[in-house]
């Protein structure tokens, strides 16, 4: 499967080996995609150049990739159909069916 076009991976560090690392198919709100070995959810659906991750509960606001180490929630999405998975630190795994979490269900308090 081909990469995304909006393809952010960094191929190359001057101190960090990489290493050559299984490309991992999975899906984002219906849309195929490719990750890496290795990564997390979150760095991978970053690599393909997605930046909203999901909606506030109460504002409706975008949320997306901020502490990358499970402290925030910024990055919480439905991952095989559960809720409020931290994304920064959950490993991608070929396969997953990766969706974003609305506000579905919630007062609308705009
Ligand atoms: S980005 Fe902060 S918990 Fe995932």
């Amino acid at each position: 499967m081909a990469e995304s076009q909006f393809h952010l991976r960094i191929e190359s560090h001057p101190i960090l080996d990489f290493g050559d690392r299984e490309p991992l198919t999975f899906t984002f709100d219906g849309q195929a995609m490719t990750g890496r070995e290795g990564d997390t959810i979150a760095s991978a659906l970053h690599a393909n150049g997605i930046k909203v991750l999901g909606y506030h509960f109460k504002t409706g606001r975008p949320r997306g990739y901020y502490c990358a180490i499970g402290n925030c929630s910024s990055c919480l999405m439905i991952v095989d159909g559960k809720a409020n998975v931290r994304t920064c630190t959950e490993l991608l795994r070929a396969g997953m069916v990766v969706e974003t979490q609305t506000d579905r269900g919630m007062p609308d308090v705009l």
